[in-house]
């Protein structure tokens, strides 16, 4: 698939069939994440990527801890509650999915949509990104670990296998950091869940919008 398609043509994965994916193709997906640039080619990122039982744990105290009401315990930065625009574009999509699931109207039904999100949407694997601890204080670290996640989902659609990058379901990272065995000197970004989408889930057809260039770029020193 030509570049340019395959970004445009990318759109995130909430529904997936039951079936395993070979770990030699989600090899192969990470293999060509892993040529993503990174600051002075440092490449600080790592890919934990969790199936089965383990999977099953993190769904399962992921969702109870946050069902609890525990506070959110994530290991980077977040900015927690959006306003203005990124509030109004962050509702744009929410509605976009609730509609596409008939549920807008239906508050039980989006408790149970988000319920789904801590659950990873329910997907075979999930791949949990980090970069390495030492880098913790350089925000560079954290704009190359997303260029290899970009270049990962891409290079998954294009093998027809689905994704969704996944804050949901690192809510509660220990928990995740416990049950994957991720090490100490690291450092959990995100996730991203995967698996082979199940075409007659609704949800999966929403193509979510974007700003025009006009709006979000500025040409300085051109003839015209
Ligand atoms: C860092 C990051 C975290 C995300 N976390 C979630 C999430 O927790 N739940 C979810 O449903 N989508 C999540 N998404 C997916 C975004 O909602 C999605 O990328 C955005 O709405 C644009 O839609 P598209 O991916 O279909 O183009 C996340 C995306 C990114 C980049």
């Amino acid at each position: 698939m030509e570049l340019a398609e395959l970004v445009r043509q990318r759109r995130s994965i909430r529904g997936y069939r039951r079936e395993p994916v070979p770990k030699a193709l989600i090899r192969e997906v990470i293999e060509i994440a892993s040529a993503a640039p990174s600051s002075m080619n440092t490449q600080p990122w790592h890919f934990h990527v969790v199936t089965g039982e383990p999977l099953e744990r993190i769904r399962q105290e992921n969702t109870e801890l946050m069902m609890a009401g525990a506070p959110l315990r994530r290991e980077i930065r977040l900015h927690r509650k959006y306003e203005g625009v990124h509030r109004d574009r962050q509702v744009d999509i929410a509605y976009q999915l609730f509609d596409a699931m008939g549920i807008s109207d239906d508050r039980e039904m989006r408790q149970d949509w988000m319920m789904r999100g801590f659950r990873q949407f329910d997907a075979p694997v999930s791949i949990v990104a980090t970069i390495d601890r030492s880098l913790e204080e350089s925000t560079v670290a954290y704009l190359d670990v997303g260029a290899a996640v970009h270049a990962l989902v891409l290079a998954a659609w294009e093998r027809g296998l689905g994704t969704v990058i996944n804050g949901q379901g690192i809510s509660q990272s220990p928990v995740v950091r416990a049950h994957a065995g991720i090490p100490d000197d690291e450092i959990i970004v995100t996730c991203v869940a995967m698996g082979w989408p199940d075409e007659a889930f609704a949800a999966n057809d929403v193509k979510s919008t974007r700003v025009p260039v006009d709006r979000i770029a500025n040409f300085v020193g051109f003839d015209e």
